[in-house]
C-alpha cells in the first residue's frame, strides 16, 4: 500500500516466515498459545481502538484523563530537548495530549508492529504538530532495532510506553524489557509507563469479555490472520472468546478456546483441538504501586513520581536509571 507521505519509515516489520514459525511452535504447545502480539494487524489495530471506546474498558479513558490533568508538570519535569521514543504506540491519542505540552520536543520516534496504523496516526500527529520532527520505526519492539536520530540533537531520552502494555509479558520478560529500556535512556533521560492497578474482578473481567463482543472479535482475529496470512482452515465458529481473572499472578487470561474437537491445517500442518482445549492469547498483568517500583528496581530503575486518577485505577510513573 502506498502513502501520500514525507514521513521517512524504518520497517522492521516481522515477515510471514516469523509468523509462521511463533504459530507452529505456540500451537505445538501444551496448553496451547498465541502471542498477544499478532493482535495488531491493520483490522487487530482498528478493533483495539473500538475496544478503547467501549464503556466496559476503562483503561484507556483513564489514562487518557491522567495525561490531560497532568500533562503540564510531566512535560515539565521531563524537560527541553527531549527525544520521545514510544513502544506500542497505536493510535497515539495519549502521546498527543504529551506532544502539545513537552517542551521543544527534539522528535518522536512512535514504534509499533503495525504499519499502516503506525503511518496514519503518524500523519494525524504531524498536522497537528508539523514543528517536531516525527521518524516512525514500525518493530516489534521486543526485538532490537536502532533508534533513529533526530535532525536536532536531543538532551534526553524518554522512553514512553502507555497503556499497561507491559501487563503483557510475564514478570521475567517484564524485567528484561525494563532493562533495556533503562538502556536506551541512558545516561540521563527516563521511563514514562503506564500501568493497570488491581482491582475488583467484576470490573477486570467486564473490561476483556465486552457486552458488545468487540473484544471477542479482536481475539478471534489472530485466527482470522492465521487463515489469510498463513493459508489455514480454522473454523472460526468452532472456537470461542473467554476471559478469565488469574489471582494468583493478579493477570487477566484471555483464551479461545475449541468448542468441539478438529483437527485444523496450518503451513501445511496439521493440528489437533480436543473439545473445550484452550489457545492462551494473552496476559493482562495488574499492579500495585509495590509490586511494579520492585519490578522496576529489578531492572536498575527507581519510581520517581507517579500520577494517579481519583479512584486509583490506573496510574503513570516516570523511573530513572537507580
Ligand atoms: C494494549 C495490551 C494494554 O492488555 O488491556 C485489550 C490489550 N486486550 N483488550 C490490554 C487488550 C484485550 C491491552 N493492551
Amino acid at each position: 500500500m502506498s502513502h501520500p507521505t514525507e514521513l521517512s519509515l524504518t520497517d522492521h516489520e516481522p515477515e510471514t516466515e516469523t509468523f509462521l514459525r511463533d504459530v507452529l511452535r505456540g500451537l505445538r504447545l501444551t496448553p496451547k498459545e498465541l502471542p498477544c502480539k499478532y493482535f495488531y494487524d491493520e483490522a487487530g489495530s482498528a478493533l483495539f481502538d473500538r475496544i478503547c471506546a467501549l464503556p466496559e474498558y476503562y483503561p484507556t479513558r483513564t489514562e487518557l484523563s491522567i495525561m490531560e490533568r497532568h500533562a503540564p508538570e510531566i512535560a515539565e519535569t521531563l524537560g527541553e530537548d527531549v527525544l520521545l521514543v514510544e513502544y506500542g504506540s497505536g493510535s497515539s491519542a495519549k502521546t498527543r495530549v504529551l506532544l502539545d505540552h513537552l517542551i521543544k520536543p527534539a522528535g518522536y520516534v512512535p514504534v509499533d508492529i503495525s504499519r499502516e496504523h503506525l503511518l496514519a496516526s503518524t500523519e494525524a500527529l504531524k498536522l497537528r504538530h508539523p514543528e517536531i520532527e516525527m521518524l516512525p520505526v514500525c518493530a516489534d519492539f521486543t526485538e532490537p532495532f536502532e533508534v533513529p536520530t533526530p535532525s536536532r540533537a536531543d538532551r534526553h531520552r524518554v522512553l514512553y510506553f502507555p497503556g499497561s502494555t507491559l501487563g503483557n509479558f510475564t514478570r521475567g520478560r517484564a524485567i528484561t524489557l525494563l532493562s533495556q529500556m533503562a538502556e536506551a535512556c541512558a545516561p540521563d533521560g527516563s521511563c514514562l509507563i503506564g500501568i493497570d492497578r488491581v482491582k475488583d474482578v467484576d470490573v477486570l473481567v467486564a473490561a476483556y469479555d465486552d457486552a458488545a463482543g468487540v473484544t471477542a472479535a479482536f481475539n478471534k482475529n489472530l485466527l482470522v490472520r492465521i487463515n489469510q496470512e498463513l493459508g489455514g482452515d480454522l473454523d472460526l465458529d468452532a472456537f470461542r472468546h473467554e476471559a478469565r481473572w488469574n489471582v494468583e499472578e493478579a493477570r487477566i487470561e484471555m483464551y479461545l478456546v475449541s468448542t468441539r474437537r478438529q483437527t485444523a491445517r496450518i503451513g501445511g500442518e496439521e493440528i489437533a483441538f480436543e473439545a473445550g482445549e484452550d489457545i492462551c492469547t494473552e496476559h493482562s498483568h495488574k499492579y500495585t504501586p509495590e509490586g511494579f517500583a520492585e519490578m522496576a528496581r529489578a531492572a536498575g530503575l527507581e519510581v520517581t513520581r507517579s500520577w494517579t486518577d481519583p479512584a486509583d485505577w490506573f496510574s503513570v510513573q516516570m523511573l530513572r536509571i537507580a
